[in-house]
């Protein structure tokens, strides 16, 4: 049982990168919304330069050292904003401090990690989130409402699909992207696993997985492509298609179908919905197109952060629900079924075979290393082959 916090408990961000500044921002924003949530009190980097910087642009005290921010009294959520594969090791430190975690997307890399991070937040009494700030945009979340209410019917097909670019100048830009090791996949993982997040949300858990991934436009020891094809327990199908290798990229899109209607979410807008009960009789060869709606415009508000201001909503939800001492909208636990579904996909790629969520359960795919065999060289095409195992690849150097 979690414990529940005096009203505005402080925020200390670890990890002062791209998201650790998304996190600033949103501080900020719920400050000046004036509703007594949002109190960023310090912030943490390993690089100290980056620390003192960040620390100067947003005021507040700066440090490299972890267990120095969990001790100033103030201390009462941390932001885990690090490389992903770093995220269970610097929760865990800060749930053992006492501090409630917040921890951006994946929950970590593994399976292992991702247990042991929950397991040390449950003997701490603190609440954990996993960030998912889609589950906060306002189509997603009519979505949502549409399915619960039964408008869409019995759920039978559910498709993922975030088709983006990302330049080799990108993965350039820290040591850690497209790594196994730290990033823990290439777009699968990290780009698309919102969108991962959103399927589950609604279709429910994932029973079996068969998926091809490859590397086919980056010098990269990760995919840049990923096509899964699911089978939920609920016995619909689904499918994920995610890339960095779509050039100019695409609006990630949510397509959802059910006995009695369908919906398509585009950039967290739903951009179609049609359902029996609006359309009425449609024939013996259905009406394609009849619900498509306007894609709205999109003008930011004052102040707006980057990522569409959900982080705001994301992190006004988590300073409740520790306030509360109530769940967060996105637990652990979904955090958690989102990287057992995208290591699914990676181990039935690896092993071209049909793969059970619950073989992943039994027994996680260990992570690859570099050197290992198993890898190809170079930008040549070719198929990825993230585990080493039963594929075509050779040792490669990054
Ligand atoms: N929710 C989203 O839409 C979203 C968007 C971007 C990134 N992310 C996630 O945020 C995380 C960080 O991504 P980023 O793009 O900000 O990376 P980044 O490289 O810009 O920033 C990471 C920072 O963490 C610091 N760091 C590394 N190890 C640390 C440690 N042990 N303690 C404290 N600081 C440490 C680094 O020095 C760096 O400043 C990733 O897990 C990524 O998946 C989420």
């Amino acid at each position: 049982m979690e414990r529940a916090e005096p009203p505005n408990p402080g925020s200390v961000v670890v990890g002062c990168g791209v998201i650790g500044d998304v996190h600033a921002n949103a501080l900020a924003e719920l400050a000046r919304r004036g509703q007594g949530q949002g109190r960023l009190v310090g912030v943490v980097d390993v690089d100290r330069a980056k620390a003192d910087a960040f620390g100067r642009r947003w005021n507040v005290p700066a440090t490299d050292s972890l267990e120095r921010a969990l001790s100033w009294p103030d201390t009462r959520i941390a932001h885990v904003c690090t490389p992903s594969g770093l995220h269970a090791e610097v929760g865990m430190r800060a749930a053992r401090a006492g501090a409630h975690v917040l921890v951006e997307k994946p929950i970590d890399v593994t399976l292992e990690r991702a247990d042991l991070l929950i397991q040390a937040c449950r003997d701490a009494g603190v609440t954990l989130g996993v960030v998912s700030q889609h589950r906060f945009d306002p189509g997603f979340q009519e979505l949502e409402a549409m399915a619960q209410q039964g408008l869409l019917g019995r759920l039978t097909l559910g498709e993922a699909r975030v088709k983006w670019y990302r330049s080799q100048e990108y993965y350039a830009s820290a040591p850690w992207r497209g790594t196994w090791e730290l990033d823990g996949g290439g777009p699968l993982i990290n780009q698309s696993i919102h969108y991962v997040d959103l399927l589950l949300a609604l279709c429910g858990p994932v029973a079996r997985v068969s998926a091809y991934t490859a590397t086919a436009a980056h010098d990269l020891e990760v995919e840049d492509i990923a096509a899964a094809v699911l089978r939920f327990t609920s016995g619909a199908t689904g499918t994920i298609l995610a890339s960095t290798a779509v050039f100019p990229g695409f609006p990630e899109r949510l397509e959802i179908s059910g006995t009695d209607g369908s919906a398509i979410l585009e950039d967290g807008a739903l951009t179609y919905v049609a359902t029996r009960a609006m359309l009425g009789d449609i024939g013996s060869h259905g009406n394609p197109g009849a619900g498509r709606r306007a894609p709205p415009m999109h003008a930011p508000a004052p102040h707006e952060p980057p990522y569409g201001g959900r982080h705001t909503d994301q992190i006004a939800d988590f300073i409740d629900a520790v306030s509360t001492g109530r769940p967060p909208v996105t637990t652990a636990e979904a955090g958690r079924a989102a990287l057992a579904v995208v290591l699914a996909v990676y181990r039935a790629a690896a092993t071209h075979r049909e793969v059970a969520l619950d073989d992943v359960e039994k027994a996680p795919p260990p992570l690859p290393r570099q050197g290992e065999a198993g890898w190809a060289v170079g930008a040549e095409r070719r198929e990825t082959n993230p585990h080493g195992v039963g594929g075509e690849g050779r040792p490669r150097l990054n």
